[in-house]
């Protein structure tokens, strides 16, 4: 089998555009998943025939080992193009994919599957963008919480962790990802900061390996399943809570029926003077969703104020919104 398929284009991003563009949902998947996202999202359940090829995830909370540093016997490293940090490749997830999804996403030629697989294997290309505008808007983690919404690879939780954040969470839809490329990725990436040379930080004051690696377990809760049933987790549980100063997330809007547990996430989840910097193709060919599409539905909840404050055109349109609530500061 070929895990290379659709996998880890961002070396070849404008490969990866076009695939965007074809390869998303089939339309049998696109019914399934309008039917069971609008019952999932308003709680009517009323038919309860079985008509499903999917159901949403439960959520989880996955323990953080003792022994970080096992997490990465058996996985092999790749850097990630022009870029200070490494990555788990998904070639060594090979007969370790409890949920299957390597196997599905290959079978039925998609980065996605609703419901079943949604895309976090790979890194996708506004990760880049965001990572880019984090840098340049000299956004400030140090003390902040913060979630890595829809993580896949957890780069920009990374980048939250290494900038001194006091909290940061990452939640991803499936499982297998969280315990097989986010973890360890967290985990590498920590070990990595310790021997970087091309980080901008002064060598002083690069956090040491080990004191990086002892944040994990200290700071980090690492979460996989659907966005409403995560909130509801994190609600309920016995551990203390508080709402995230910052929210990233990137290429999670690709699904319009997403949007009410998206935006619902968001609104319970986040600071009332907190921010979400979301990422997002402009639009998302063949699926539907999109930045305009997102936007109107925001603005119709009117809850949050939302404002663009970047746009690349390079290849497939792309852009960076700011969300934060309504008459905060
Ligand atoms: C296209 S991937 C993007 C991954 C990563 N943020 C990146 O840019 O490389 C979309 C991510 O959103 C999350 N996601 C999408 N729909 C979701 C849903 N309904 N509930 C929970 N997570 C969802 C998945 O975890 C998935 O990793």
């Amino acid at each position: 089998m070929d895990f290379r398929f659709n996998f880890f284009t961002d070396e070849n991003e404008n490969k990866e555009d076009t695939h965007d563009e074809t390869e998303l949902y089939s339309p049998k998947h696109k019914e399934a998943s309008t039917e069971e996202s609008k019952q999932a999202a308003t709680g009517n359940h009323q038919d309860d025939t079985p008509k499903t090829k999917f159901c949403f995830k439960a959520a989880k909370e996955h323990d953080i080992p003792k022994d970080l540093n096992k997490l990465l016997e058996d996985k092999v490293l790749e850097t990630v193009s022009d870029m200070p940090y490494v990555k788990v490749s998904v070639t060594c997830l090979n007969g370790s994919d409890e949920e299957g999804i390597i196997s599905k996403s290959v079978s039925s030629h998609s980065d996605l599957i609703p419901g079943v697989y949604e895309g976090g294997l790979k890194i996708w290309e506004c990760t880049f963008d965001l990572l880019g505008y984090l840098s340049e808007a000299e956004i400030q983690f140090a003390n902040k919480t913060v979630l890595d919404l829809g993580c896949g690879a957890g780069l920009l939780g990374i980048v939250a962790l290494r900038g001194k954040a006091e909290k940061v969470h990452f939640q991803d839809y499936n499982s297998t990802v969280i315990d097989k490329i986010t973890l360890p990725n967290i985990v590498a990436n920590c070990i990595n900061e310790g021997h970087d040379r091309k980080t901008s930080m002064p060598p002083s004051k690069r956090p040491k390996v080990a004191e990086c690696l002892s944040d994990v377990p200290t700071k980090c809760r690492l979460f996989s399943g659907e966005w409403s049933a995560v909130t509801q987790l994190l609600l309920s549980s016995n551990k203390p809570f508080s709402n995230y100063d910052i929210i990233l997330t990137s290429e999670t809007i690709y699904n319009p029926d997403y949007y009410s547990a998206l935006h619902d996430t968001l609104a319970q989840l986040l600071d009332t003077n907190g921010r979400v910097y979301l990422a997002s193709k402009v639009h998302y060919f063949g699926v539907g969703g999109g930045i305009y599409l997102f936007e109107k539905f925001v603005e119709e909840r009117n809850v949050f104020k939302t404002s663009v404050v970047q746009t690349t055109d390079k290849g497939l349109q792309r852009c960076i919104l700011e969300m934060a609530f309504k008459g905060s500061s």
